[in-house]
Formats: structure tokens, sequence, C-alpha cells
């Protein structure tokens, strides 16, 4: 009984364990990218605009390692020919090259002779026209991206909540000086375990008070279009607008209106999982203080010795297998190669190693760990430990005679 208790608490901190070495608060590739070849009116090849086109183009280039927004205008001798471009990356961000070069090739490619583009992305914006843009307030092209999954809780609270949101970002976007990217990133509280998470910019040259125009028209736009909507954003050439139900900006540094979350972040990813330790080991010690009292002569060994004696070092896990020597191994499965290896005192053992840094390792090696934990109750394979180490994660069996790998490998009995 105790020692069932025992293995569900250990697989219960295990899978915290390795939950979190999984869990990445941002979004780390998307496929957003919208463009619009604005206006009808086409240049031709070889002309004088090309001329100027390719040339600003090559001067946004040239800054894109420097900073995170730049404005840029080149003229010829004929007035007609002068080109507007503007990039712009996410306010959060100090730098965003990767991005604004390959929205300058995607502008290249599909906007062949227009003379006026623009094209937004996960991390940045870049423009070019004829026409001077910089600092005044446009609406057109505009889209509405939206998620498809609908709020599933109370809507009135929860468009309540998005609207305050909303206020704040526009506030606080507007508190950053002229001349820089007007932005704000903010994260509210829908219940216990649900947030928002807002984002709003303007680009650099606007006034506070196109800024907040253009924001307020954004927002109402977004509410409208992404009622009801986990998430969405509206994109218009002079601001942008998003929330979300995660956490999907890099948290920002030396921030003072940030520290709420990046102090939510450390909480959770710092503090919990020691308060989670010290709780099983509280408990596993109140279970061993019972077994005591239960059975006589049973000497009450702490039961986190328990737990350490499940962990294995990856080094004796290395010089059991001869540095997992191909000699060594004996069949390979789904989730990686499995070894055989033997400790120096003889004992036999089978080293299952998992595919490195594949988030499905980790989810497999939680499955994996909580499926043996059952086999081991019904004495099916034991079970000597675990491994998890510099993006390791190693199951070690007790190597069983006359039994198929397919014991190994497979994780049903
Ligand atoms: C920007 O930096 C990247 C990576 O360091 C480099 O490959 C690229 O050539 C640089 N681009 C410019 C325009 O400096
Ligand atoms: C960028 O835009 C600002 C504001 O409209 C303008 O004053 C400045 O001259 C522009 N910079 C360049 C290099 O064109």
């Amino acid at each position: 009984m105790v020692s069932v208790i025992r293995l569900k608490l250990i697989s219960i901190l295990m899978f915290y364990l390795l939950g979190t070495l999984n869990v990445l608060p941002t979004e780390t590739a998307s496929t957003f990218r919208h463009y619009d070849c604005t206006n009808k009116a086409k240049f031709s090849p070889k002309s004088s605009y090309q001329f100027n086109l390719n040339k600003l183009l090559s001067k946004l280039t040239s800054k894109i390692n420097i900073t995170n927004y730049y404005n840029t205008t080149v003229s010829g001798t004929n007035k007609r020919d002068i080109v507007y471009g503007l990039f712009m990356c996410n306010g959060y961000m100090e730098k965003c090259g990767e991005c604004v070069s390959t929205s300058i090739q995607t502008l290249k490619s599909k906007c062949v002779f227009n003379k006026e583009a623009i094209i937004w992305t996960h991390e940045c914006l870049v423009r070019y026209s004829d026409k001077f843009f910089p600092n005044t307030p446009e609406k057109w092209p505009s889209r509405c991206v939206r998620k498809s999954e609908d709020y599933e809780g109370e809507l009135d609270s929860f468009n309540k909540v998005l609207s305050s949101l909303m206020d704040d970002l526009l506030t606080e976007a507007n508190e950053a000086p002229m001349d820089s990217i007007k932005f704000a990133v903010k994260k509210i509280t829908i219940s216990e375990d649900q947030h928002l998470f807002g984002f709003a910019q303007c680009t650099p040259y606007l006034s506070k008070e196109n800024c907040k125009k253009c924001l307020r028209d954004a927002m109402n736009f977004l509410q409208t279009c992404a009622r009801g909507k986990t998430g969405g954003r509206v994109i218009y050439p002079s601001c942008i607008v998003r929330y979300d139900h995660y956490l999907f900006f890099p948290l920002p540094r030396g921030k003072r209106k940030n520290l709420g979350v990046i102090a939510s972040i450390i909480f959770f990813h710092a503090l919990v999982p020691v308060i989670v330790l010290f709780f099983v080991c509280y408990l596993l010690h109140r279970e061993s203080r019972k077994d005591l009292k239960h059975r006589k002569g049973n000497c009450g060994e702490e039961i986190s010795t328990e737990l350490n004696s499940l962990q294995f070092e990856l080094r004796t896990i290395q010089e059991a297998t001869n540095k997992f020597s191909d000699d060594n191994k004996i069949g390979e499965g789904g989730f990686g190669a499995v070894y055989k290896g033997g400790f120096s005192n003889g004992l036999e053992i089978a080293v299952k190693r998992l595919k490195k840094n594949s988030s499905q390792g980790a989810i497999e090696f939680k499955k994996e760990v909580l499926l043996i934990s059952k086999l081991q109750h019904r004495n099916l394979v034991r079970l000597l430990g675990f491994c998890v180490e510099r993006n390791e994660k190693i199951l070690i069996y007790e190597f069983v005679h006359n039994k198929s790998l397919d014991y190994y490998l497979s994780s049903k009995s």
C-alpha cells in the first residue's frame, strides 16, 4: 500500500520536473505573413523608380542588424521617382534582421512592379511607397486575423477583461517617447489559471494623438472581428493590436511595468518545483513515519534516499554501456535505442536512451515512467531507475535473460 503511494508520488514528482523542462512560454515559429501590393500604380522595368527602390531596399537592409526600426528616402533627379521606406520590429525585440530581410525578399518576388507595398509578419513590418507616409495614420490595407477557437468561459466577463486590457495597452503604448516605437505588452488575469496577453504598437513617427486614434480604431475592429475568440490581431499600416491566451512575447528586461509578469514566471519556473519537491518529501516522510509505526523491524530508511537511489548519474550509465557503444546496442525503437550494460557489481542492465531534444521524447518519457510504475507493480519488468541529465532521458531496467527485445522496446505488456 505504502509503496504504491510512494510510486505514485515519485511519478507525480517526475511528471512535474519533466514538465518544466518542456515548457516554452513563447511561440517559436510562426507562419504569420500578410502582404499587400497596395497601389495599382506600376513602374516599368529598368525605370529610375526601380533603381531608387532597389537602392532604398538595400539601405533598409544595411540597418537590419543595427536598429529595430528605420525609415529612409531615396530621391533621384525626378521628383516623381522618390521612394519612401520603413521597417519596424515588434517593439519588444531589439532587432529582427532575419524577419526584415525575408520580408523584403517576399515583397521583391510578390509585388514585382508595384510602386507601393506592405508586409506584416510575426515579428516585423516592412513598407515602401511613392508617397510620404511615416507620420500619417493609415488604416488601409488592413487585416483581422483571429483564432478559430471560441472562448469557452463566460463571454461577458471575458469581453470586460479584454476591454480593460486594451485600455491599458492604449495608455502605456503612448507613454513611449516621440520617435521611438510606441508599444506596450501586458498580461491580465481572467481567473486563477486563465490570463490574457496583449500587445499594441504604432509606427515610430506617428504623433501621440494619431497613435491613440489608430490604436483605438484597431481595438474596436479587433473586438468586433474576433469577438469571443481566444486570440486575434488587427494589423494596420500605422498600428498593430494583438491579444492571445498565452504568453507570445519574450519577457522584457528591466521594465518596471512588467515586473509582475517576470515575477510570476520566476515563481512558476523556479519556486513551484521547489515547493512541490518539499511537499512531496514531506508526504513521503510522513508516509515513512506511518510505515514505521505499522511495521516494526523496518529500519525506516529515509524515503528521499529511495528517490535518490532511483536517479542515476549519466556518468555511471556511460560507464555501464561503454559510452553507449554500438557493440552494446541491442535494439532500436520509436523512442530511441536500447543498450545492454553492466554495473561493476555484476548486475546486468538494459538501458533505454530516449531521443534527444525532442519534446516528443519527454512526453514519451512521462508515459513510460507511468506505465513502468504499473508494470513494476505487476512484477513484470523491474525498473531500476532513470537519468535526466544534459538533454538525456534514460530509463534503466534490470536485464532479464530469455526475454525478447520487445520486452524493453514496447510500453505495453
Ligand atoms: C546581419 O547578421 C547576420 C548574422 O550575423 C548576417 O548573416 C547578415 O549578413 C547581416 N546582415 C547585414 C546586412 O549586416
Ligand atoms: C523619418 O521620418 C521622420 C518623421 O517623418 C523624418 O523627420 C525623417 O527625416 C525621416 N528619416 C529619413 C532618413 O528619411
